[in-house]
């Protein structure tokens, strides 16, 4: 038996991690958040001081890492470790987001976590959520979803989220960062952010998660 693998790919701030993790619950399958693996190469091509446009210095730093994930009961989001520390609060930061879409244009990069992030998909299945998880990694997906929203909307649900957090930032600005990192992923040479061809297409703008969430269950109960 092998794997069904669901990719959802779409840009930041569309719902994707919320709604993958549901997914994944409901129909217990595992779950892979690409954006992570992005973003602990990034942090730690920074505290390393490794030039984020070396992509062979970068990748040979990937190879180097030792990353995992792990359930913390009480914790909404999959805490990830690098090293063994928790880097989960200094990973989901706005300079988090920067650094990962800065060493994700290199193709070495994504080459060095191809391997990676197919060793996820284990039986019965795998929700997969980045911006190529259709396009490159697994595109022998018999379901894969774009989900997009508009970037006002992205930038609202992050504005709340991180209020949520403590963290003080200007709506302005998150909308700013948010099309600078669009236009970066959308329009980088190696594995741009686009919908597959045989993807469903869903814009949260108006959703809600469940809403989402019972599309996608809806879809997958067709494979
Ligand atoms: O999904 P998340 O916001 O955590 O991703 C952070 C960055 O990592 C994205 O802006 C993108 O540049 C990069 N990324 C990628 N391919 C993926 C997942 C994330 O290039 N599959």
């Amino acid at each position: 038996m092998s794997a069904v693998v669901i990719a959802i790919d779409g840009p930041s701030g569309a719902g994707k991690g919320t709604v993958a993790r549901l997914v994944a619950e409901q129909l217990n399958y595992h779950l892979l958040d690409s954006g992570a693996l992005y973003r602990i190469v990034g942090h730690a091509a920074f505290l390393a001081r490794v030039d984020m446009d070396d992509g062979a210095a970068l990748a040979a730093l990937a190879n180097t890492l030792k990353i995992e994930f792990a359930i913390i009961e009480g914790e909404e989001n999959v805490a990830v470790l690098l090293n063994g520390e928790d880097v989960s609060r200094a990973i989901r930061s706005q300079q988090g987001a920067t650094h990962a879409s800065k060493v994700a244009v290199h193709e070495e990069v994504r080459a060095a976590l191809f391997g990676l992030q197919r060793s996820f998909a284990k039986v019965p299945g795998l929700v997969a959520d980045g911006r190529d998880m259709g396009t490159e990694v697994f595109t022998d997906a018999p379901l894969k979803v774009f989900l997009t929203a508009t970037a006002e909307e992205r930038a609202q649900r992050r504005y709340k989220q991180l209020r949520q957090k403590g963290e003080a930032v200007s709506i302005a600005r998150l909308l700013e960062e948010i099309k600078e990192r669009d236009y970066r992923d959308e329009n980088r040479a190696v594995a741009p952010l686009r919908a597959a061809e045989d993807s469903v297409l869903i814009d949260s703008t108006n959703l809600s998660i469940n809403e989402v969430v019972r599309q996608i269950l809806q879809h997958a109960a067709l494979i």
